[in-house]
């Protein structure tokens, strides 16, 4: 096995692949919204695949492979190269997050792609084609937009957070998202939805939003944005991830089930995970 690769030089390679392929992103875009026969679905009516998304995930794949041919990778489009080794690097690539946004001509997507070593995400960015906006981070080394450092909210009282969530595409399990969202969001201060996670959890690091959950987050909406949350000071749980000191499938079991993203600045965290356990969120 070769010695361990930095995290920043993941990082520089993941900013430069998501940027080139953010381009890519906008120029195909027309087209996917002007010929709906373009638009693929996957686990439900409203799942879309467009041509974007293949496109995307394919140059990512292509430059993956020609700088870092030893790397697995896992995409949401393409599926998973193989079972990643101790010390394997691992990429993880939303060809595009947010795709009901891209196919609607709405501004929130993004090209995110997170680096993993033995499970852990180590480095990621995200891209956000229309804007230009570059997120990104490396484990240990801050978060960055552009060449901002981003500090997660000072909050510290749950009532006043503004805090961001998403909703599944299957219709029965997005009522239940919505009835919980209901009974939350008297205790909040505001609900966004911006229909891409990955900018969700941007939106935490940078402290404009207090707090983000959503249940039903796949591996490659929360790789590259968990981190760069992660390392703008936020306290960050994964759907099943038990080192992140929230206890959520050990003893001190938290409410939420296995399928639980939450992110949200430390001063608010376990007052939000506490209301959300206790108004069912542990069954959506
Ligand atoms: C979706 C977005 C959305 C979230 C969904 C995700 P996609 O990803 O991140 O905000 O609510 O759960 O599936 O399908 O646009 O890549
Ligand atoms: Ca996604
Ligand atoms: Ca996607």
């Amino acid at each position: 096995m070769d010695s361990p690769v930095r995290a920043e030089v993941l990082e520089d390679l993941a900013v430069t692949i998501a940027r080139e392929t953010a381009a890519l992103a906008l120029t195909v875009r027309e087209r996917a919204v002007a010929d709906p026969g373009r638009l693929d679905t996957k686990s439900s009516a409203t799942d879309v695949v467009t041509e974007g998304d293949r496109a995307c995930e394919a140059l990512v794949r292509e430059r993956l492979a020609a700088a870092r041919p030893d790397d697995l990778v896992l995409g949401e489009e393409g599926g998973t190269s193989g079972t990643p080794a101790p010390g394997q690097v691992r990429w993880i690539v939303d060809p595009i997050d947010g795709t009901v946004n891209y196919t609607h001509g709405l501004p929130w997507f993004s090209v995110s792609i997170g680096a993993e070593v033995d499970g852990v995400v180590v480095a990621g960015a995200v891209v956000e084609p229309v804007s230009g906006r570059v997120w990104r981070a490396a484990r240990g080394h801050g978060a960055f937009r552009d060449d901002a450092p981003l500090r997660a909210s000072a909050l510290e009282d749950l009532r006043l957070g503004v805090v961001g969530t998403g909703l599944n595409y299957d219709p029965a399990r997005r009522g239940r998202q919505a009835a919980v969202l209901a009974r939350i969001a008297t205790s909040i201060g505001d609900v966004r939805r911006t229909g891409c996670a990955s900018l969700d959890l941007c939106a935490v690091a940078a402290g404009w939003l207090d707090g983000f959950y959503e249940h039903g987050l796949q591996r490659w909406d929360v790789a590259a944005g968990s981190l760069i949350a992660e390392e703008a000071g936020a306290v960050v749980r994964l759907p099943g991830r038990s080192e992140d000191g929230l206890g959520h499938d050990g003893p001190g079991h938290d409410g939420l089930g296995d399928e639980a993203t939450v992110a949200a600045t430390p001063g608010i965290v376990a007052a939000l995970v506490a209301l959300l356990a206790a108004e069912g969120a542990g069954g959506i």
